[in-house]
């Protein structure tokens, strides 16, 4: 089998100038008080880590995982949470902070998880998006990059774990598909 080839869709530079964009028009949206970062591991460690230090406001960042059943590069419906907030949400400003949005499966749960306990408003930053492929609505307040339906690597993204590391952003090319 032929090594993986990686195609840089989105650079390290064109990420750093978009999150620094999305920070500041998070510094501009939100009133006063302590902004809740809220990052899905392990996907958004990267982007949560660029965001917050963009973001000039005072906030707190806490994690969030989930396991979703189906094979590795598509979600099949079916979420559980396997990690849940160290901190109290009721009446906060909670960002839910995500590497991609896909099928939306995964974030249209955790957004109905979070609104049970009362934070004064919750929203979603993601840096990437493929809207063509959702299946459950998911409303996003921040988006770094629309994408088309490919299967991309990188600044937190990974194929069977790896490829986390890689700075920009890759289409991972060839017989690598699992899905
Ligand atoms: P959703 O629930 O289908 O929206 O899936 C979101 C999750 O699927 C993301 O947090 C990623 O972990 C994973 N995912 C979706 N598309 C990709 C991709 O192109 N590369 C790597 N992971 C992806
Ligand atoms: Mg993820």
């Amino acid at each position: 089998m032929s090594p993986p080839a990686l195609r840089v869709l989105i650079s390290e530079q064109q990420i750093q100038a978009r999150v620094a964009e999305l920070g500041a028009q998070i510094d501009a949206d939100y009133p006063g008080g302590t902004l809740h970062l809220v990052g899905i591991l392990k996907g958004a460690c990267f982007f949560l880590a660029d965001l917050a230090r963009a973001i000039r406001r005072e906030t707190v960042i806490d994690f969030m995982a989930i396991a979703s059943y189906g094979k590795n590069k598509t979600t099949s419906g079916a979420v559980k949470l396997t990690k849940d907030l160290d901190l109290p949400v009721e009446g906060a400003d909670v960002l839910l902070v995500e590497d991609i949005v896909d099928s939306g499966v995964t974030l249209n749960y955790l957004i109905h998880s979070l609104e049970t306990r009362k934070p004064r408003s919750v929203r979603i930053a993601a840096l990437l998006d493929k809207p063509e492929r959702r299946i459950r609505p998911v409303e996003l307040a921040y988006r770094g990059f629309h994408i088309p339906d490919e299967f991309v690597v990188g600044y937190g993204l990974d194929f069977a774990e790896k490829y986390r590391n890689l700075r920009d952003v890759c289409v991972l090319e060839g017989g690598h598909k699992g899905a």
